[in-house]
């Protein structure tokens, strides 16, 4: 055999690797396995890559892997959980951005044939190489609230970019037929950045993680360009498993808020308007009725049946090792406690399993939303902790609310609802919560993990 038969079938132990540890990834139980297995997967088709003829310089290629892997450990070790959404828009933007270089590279070297596959695949490297470097990165100011998370819209904004996208794609057509052409290609890198920057800014801050996931499968799809130009087998196939699982991903998250992919990237989801906001500040808000950690362990000490609803407030506050000593209690107490998980609770795709998973939450207490809603009526108490948007009844009900058809947690159907959150502010959707106002809610005020601990503590006496 030769060595660039050795090479392909590496590739192919690698691809196998990345389907099992992405099958893997389906279940929080065996997510860690699937991590480490597409890891190993991606060692060897690097290692496979570096044994390849085409390697002109190894102290550049080992200098960059020295500097990225720097950054990569301290970015890893350094960010916090609530912030991982901005690092992965990061990610993608730059796997983007280097996708959009190597096919610069290919065509500066002048040898590709017109009209070839390669050709074409450089015209799509660059396009969507280009859109989703830019694209991430305002993805990655919103979260970072460097800029506005709001959307930023102006009139003609959709026939703009609709021109601009028109004017991209001819330019893809000029220089897959004419890749020697400079001057299109430059042309079609500028558009595309600069489509990059005016599709995302539309979109409001609360719809970014779709965006990200979304942006997440443009990048697969520019590297999958990348392997057809370098004629990277390897390349081909991880960057069309990417390009799939973001798609798919992407689609679970839509469905999720019941809102189609066409809503979340032209429906500017979050434009508040201000005179509405006015209005409800003016008026008269119903009261609530405030209650301390105490009164809540009493109300827990009478009951039989339990359903924890955590959201990012459980996050923010890293309260998951509280409500796992909150449930330890209650079941010594013979309450039978378990979790209801909302698809889109918190900032990312399961964030809230990846945080009770963290703090040993047995996996079978965690229940899908569609398995717990028909058990809130027979429930003693539902225990909001940190969510908002996702136990919002005008989402079923007020067909003006922008959230309206979300499916959410129906808690307000439990005989007694339990708020922990530090204030009246509103979660991330930025409207008001009718639940807090509701005859069998009690709100307890404070930050989730010390609030928590206060009930655990209070339960004690009780
Ligand atoms: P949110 O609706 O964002 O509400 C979180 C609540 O947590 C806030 O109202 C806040 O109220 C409270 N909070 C913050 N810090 C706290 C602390 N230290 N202790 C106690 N409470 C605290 O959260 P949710 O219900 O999880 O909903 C998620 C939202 O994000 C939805 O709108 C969803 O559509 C959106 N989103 C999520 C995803 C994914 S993939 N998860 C993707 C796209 C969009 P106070 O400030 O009063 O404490």
């Amino acid at each position: 055999m030769t060595a660039t038969t050795y090479v392909q079938l590496a590739y192919l132990v690698a691809a196998v690797l990345f389907v099992v540890g992405l099958k893997n990834l389906s279940s929080a139980r065996t997510a860690p396995r699937g991590n480490r297995l597409a890891a190993v997967g991606m060692l060897i088709a690097i290692v496979a890559t570096l044994l390849s003829k085409g390697v002109v310089n190894y102290p550049m290629i080992l200098g960059g892997v020295a500097v990225g892997s720097a950054i990569g450990v301290v970015l890893a070790l350094r960010i916090q959980m609530t912030a991982m959404p901005q690092m992965v828009a990061l990610l993608n933007g730059f796997g983007g951005g280097a996708s959009a270089l190597v096919a610069s590279a290919a065509l500066l070297k002048g040898t590709v044939v017109p009209g070839s596959v390669p050709s074409v695949a450089i015209a799509l490297g660059a396009i969507i190489g280009g859109i989703t470097f830019t694209g991430s990165l305002i993805a990655f100011a919103k979260l970072q609230e460097l800029m506005r998370g709001q959307p930023l819209v102006y009139p003609g904004q959709q026939f703009v970019n609709g021109i601009m996208g028109l004017g991209a794609i001819a330019l893809c057509v000029m220089v897959s037929i004419q890749p020697t052409g400079l001057e299109a290609y430059a042309g079609l890198v500028a558009l595309a950045l600069i489509l990059g920057v005016t599709l995302v800014i539309p979109i409001g801050g609360a719809d970014m993680p779709v965006v990200i996931s979304l942006l997440n499968s443009y990048s697969g799809l520019a590297a999958c360009a990348t392997g057809f130009v370098l004629g990277n087998s390897g390349l081909v196939i991880s960057g069309s498993l990417v390009g799939a699982s973001g798609l798919i991903l992407t689609k679970i998250m839509c469905d999720a808020m019941n809102r189609p992919l066409t809503n979340v990237l032209f429906g500017a989801f979050g434009a508040v308007d201000q005179t509405a906001i006015a209005a409800a500040a003016g008026g008269e808000r119903p009261t609530v009725k405030a209650y301390t950690p105490d009164d809540a362990a009493i109300v827990f000490s009478s009951a039989s049946t339990a359903i924890v609803v955590p959201g990012y407030g459980m996050a923010v506050a890293q309260a998951q090792h509280a409500v796992r000593e909150l449930m330890d209690a209650l079941e010594a107490r013979g309450v039978k406690t378990r979790f209801a998980i909302h698809p889109v609770a918190g900032r990312m795709p399961g964030h809230m399993n990846v945080l009770l998973a963290e703090a040993n939450v047995p996996y079978d207490k965690l229940v899908e939303m569609d398995h717990i809603n028909p058990e809130f009526p027979e429930t003693d108490v539902a225990l909001v902790l940190g969510a908002n948007d996702v136990v919002n009844p005008d989402a079923r009900s007020a067909k003006d609310s922008p959230i309206y058809g979300m499916p959410i947690l129906n808690v307000d159907h439990a005989r007694q609802v339990m708020v922990i959150k530090r204030s009246m502010n509103p979660g991330f959707a930025g409207i008001d919560n009718p639940l807090f106002y509701l005859d069998n809610t009690m709100m307890v005020f404070g930050d989730a993990k010390k609030t928590v601990l206060g009930i655990v503590e209070a339960l004690k006496e009780v």
